[in-house]
């Protein structure tokens, strides 16, 4: 049974079983099970096609913090790990398509084999404005492994060496995605319910 952090026992029960209880919860979309499972298959694929070259994995922030956790697991491979930070949304739900680098890579990446890690890709905006930012910077080789990608809304033609999961129109929260900075940390995925 889901838990109020308040404690309060009267409050509404929204019919799902969540982390915690919050009117902006919906449907699970993608639960911890098939993320799991995903991820492990998704770190083999890797394993095998980057086994004579470890991957140098990139991670956007802050969303990808949680699926790069698990991905980097799911790799057996001396991988190294850097991250980068853009703002795309601020508190809305619609991709402005202006992508703003917060914080830039540590690491340099020339002649390194690069797995871009993404979150979700959407519009596909922010995956186009980086793939270009980072092939500028003369990497061996980029390839991009994203977790979920939203049927149909592409408004650019990315090519996705990695997918996780093609999820349905509606906006999602969870396992690194947020509304306004809050729900990265519930262990799966499920439906927005309030007002974007
Ligand atoms: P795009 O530029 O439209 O592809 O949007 C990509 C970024 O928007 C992702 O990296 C997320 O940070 C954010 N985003 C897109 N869809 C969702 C969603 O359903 N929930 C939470 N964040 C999202
Ligand atoms: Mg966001």
């Amino acid at each position: 049974m889901p838990t109020d952090p308040s404690g309060d026992s009267t409050s509404v029960d929204h019919g799902f079983s969540h982390h915690f209880v919050h009117p902006d919860l919906g449907p699970v979309v993608v639960d911890e099970d098939k993320i799991r499972a995903r991820i492990l298959d998704l770190g083999a694929e890797i394993t095998r096609d980057y086994a004579d070259r470890p991957p140098l994995l990139v991670g956007v922030l802050k969303g990808a913090f949680v699926f790069m956790a698990d991905l980097a697991r799911a790799i057996r491979l001396p991988v190294e790990i850097d991250f980068m930070a853009v703002s795309s949304y601020g508190a809305s739900t619609r991709s402005s398509g202006v992508v703003r680098i917060v914080k830039d890579l540590d690491m340099d990446l020339a002649g390194r084999h690069v797995v871009l890690v993404e979150d979700i890709v959407d519009s596909g905006l922010t995956l186009t404005y980086l793939r270009r930012n980072l092939a500028a910077r003369q990497p061996a080789s980029l390839e991009v492994c994203a977790l979920f990608v939203r049927q149909g809304n592409q408004k650019t033609q990315e090519d996705l060496r990695y997918v996780g999961f093609e999820i349905p129109p509606a906006f999602v929260l969870g396992y690194g995605l947020d509304m306004a900075e809050r729900y990265r940390n519930l262990p799966y995925v499920c439906e927005f319910r309030g007002d974007a």
